[in-house]
């Protein structure tokens, strides 16, 4: 895997460049996480430390954001889900609400090339109703231009929540019985994944979780059923591609025994 051709330094926008080799960790061989989860939460509470308003702290963690999926390529993750407005997060102020529409639209329009030149499949996961067809517009063109990448795939997850994801799967289940494609005495695990929103991607390796709390807040509650969890104490803004290394390391440390003896 290459990136020498591409100069993001002349892209117009905070550059994300990728590391000197020789900072990359070297994790132990076969222990990278295929795919971690990551829970953004501090915006707010930064810009409160700086004496800034709310809105300046999400402008803040768009270089993170980058900086992330920078080191996720570099450590070698095969997909990284990043929870960027949850289904719960309609009930803020609406200004706020209108601001992380505005801004999840911009910035996916705003960094689709630069995705595109990292090899970055850009994906999404969430529910249609409700979220700006400005985004979703946007979403689609990501998601088509960038449909062959390989290097990894960055499913932005907006509008999401867990426990409607589930629900949604278990109504399309209900409609396959009533259509007599299958029959309805036999809901199997296997059903349920394959009507999630994204049913190709694996489950969740590793949940890290930015600004100290110690909650799931909806994320992929089917996805991360076997997770390994890791909660880091900065706030998001602080954050960047150590962090991440920092929560692979430890991931690579760990026992994970899948109910085995
Ligand atoms: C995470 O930061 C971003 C979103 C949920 C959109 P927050 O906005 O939740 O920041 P805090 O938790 O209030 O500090
Ligand atoms: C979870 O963070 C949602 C995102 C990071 C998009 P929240 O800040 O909304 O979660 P709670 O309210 O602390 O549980
Ligand atoms: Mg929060």
């Amino acid at each position: 895997m290459s990136f020498k051709n591409v100069d993001y330094t002349s892209l117009d926008i905070p550059a994300a460049p990728f590391s000197d080799p020789s900072i990359i960790p070297h994790f132990a061989h076969g222990k990278v996480p295929r795919h971690v989860g990551v829970i953004m939460d501090g915006n707010g509470r930064w810009a409160k430390q700086q004496g800034l308003v709310r809105t300046e702290g999400h402008k803040a963690a768009e270089p993170v954001v980058f900086d992330t999926i920078a080191g996720a390529i570099e450590a070698g993750v095969r997909y990284l889900t990043l929870y960027t407005f949850s289904t719960e997060n309609w009930n803020r102020s609406p200004s706020e609400v209108r601001f992380l529409m505005g801004f999840s639209r911009d910035i996916i329009h705003r960094r689709v090339q630069q995705m595109n030149d990292w090899g970055v499949r850009v994906r999404w996961a969430g529910r249609r109703p409700r979220l700006w067809k400005s985004v979703i517009d946007e979403l689609e063109d990501a998601m088509e231009k960038t449909k062959n990448n390989k290097v990894i795939d960055v499913v932005f997850a907006i509008n999401y929540g867990g426990r409607a994801e589930i629900a949604d799967a278990a109504a399309a289940i209900a409609r396959d019985v009533r259509d007599r494609k299958i029959s309805g005495d036999r809901v199997t695990e296997k059903m349920i994944q394959e009507h999630l929103y994204n049913p190709d991607i694996p489950n969740v390796d590793l949940v890290m979780r930015t600004s100290g709390e110690m909650r799931t807040s909806n994320f992929l509650p089917w996805e991360i059923a076997y997770s390994e969890f890791d909660f880091e104490p900065e706030l998001w803004p602080d954050c960047g591609r150590e962090v991440l290394w920092r929560a692979i390391q430890k991931y690579t440390e760990r026992n994970r025994r899948f109910g085995k003896a």
